[in-house]
């Protein structure tokens, strides 16, 4: 029997060419200009890159103990997908930062607090965050290709197609890193556990961030600003008690990923971004040399 729960499952790795569509993003992007939602989408971006490098490491640490070919192709395309990811949201955080984010900040005191727990937590505990983790985006990447609101919240197009397609390609692989992790003997209670942890550990880390990033911009002090900004923000669909809930499901005993079955959404999303007349920039197609 393959170790992976879906045999055809297809992580392929895109070149795509976002990062020279990032110049004209303005401050405060998302739409209608509004401060708390930029603030969100950048705290985000900022721990995406050195997040996605520790996912990468905690796979690959049990590479070798992956006998099936079929998840093992697989787990060459998720490292593939997350590298791509990284550097095309390093190259979106470079760009907030001139524009006053502190996202390079966030990236290096993110890439120390993840070194600081590689040296200190055994292999199987990081391999269950990422396991966790990957639920998180999985279900963050439902929300974003399901609902047209919060497509509409990243304001200007650069953004919308740097979270689309990375959304698309979280559904895409979103449950490689499950299936190593049983695949090497991963139990239920620290799976559980984990996600118990990462559940409120990721909502207060990010919402700390969000605070922080909203205490260093001029604009917050405007008068009315905040306040409008949050009647905006407690409406949008990321806050509503269905995605908690739906984080909540990974800590039943025996869920899978794919019990929640988002073919419909993959199929949709790899047509309207890489297909014909797909909305990705992609690099200029190589040419052989003779
Ligand atoms: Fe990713
Ligand atoms: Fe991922």
């Amino acid at each position: 029997m393959s170790q992976s729960r879906d045999p055809n499952r297809q992580v392929p790795v895109r070149r795509v060419a976002l990062e020279p569509t990032f110049e004209s993003v303005p401050r405060h992007f998302a739409a209608g200009g509004d401060l708390i939602t930029s603030h969100i989408i950048a705290a985000l971006s900022a721990v995406f890159p050195d997040g996605e490098d520790f996912f990468v490491r905690t796979v690959r640490h049990y590479r070798e103990q992956i006998t099936d070919p079929v998840l093992a192709d697989q787990v060459s395309g998720f490292i593939g997908q997350e590298v791509t990811h990284g550097r095309e949201h390093r190259g979106f955080n470079t760009h907030l930062d001139t524009l006053g984010y502190h996202t390079k900040f966030v990236e290096r005191l993110t890439k120390k607090g993840l070194a600081f727990r590689e040296r200190h937590v055994p292999p199987i505990a990081n391999l269950a965050s990422t396991a966790a983790l990957e639920h998180v985006t999985a279900t963050l990447a439902e929300l974003v290709m399901r609902s047209p609101q919060t497509q509409e919240s990243f304001g200007h197009e650069a953004v919308r197609n740097l979270f689309l397609w990375h959304a698309l390609e979280e559904s895409e692989h979103k449950a490689v890193a499950f299936d190593v992790y049983r695949a090497v003997g991963g139990g239920e209670r620290l799976r559980i556990f984990t996600m118990r942890m990462i559940r409120y550990g990721f909502a207060i880390g990010i919402g700390l961030q969000v605070v922080i990033s909203l205490l260093m911009d001029k604009a917050t002090y405007r008068p009315g600003k905040l306040r409008s900004s949050w009647r905006y923000v407690k409406k949008q669909p990321f806050l509503s008690r269905e995605v908690w809930e739906q984080l909540k499901s990974y800590e039943v005993r025996g869920f899978h990923p794919d019990d929640r079955p988002t073919n419909d959404l993959v199929e949709r999303y790899r047509e309207e971004l890489f297909g014909a007349n797909g909305s990705i920039p992609l690099p200029p197609a190589r040419t052989a040399v003779a």
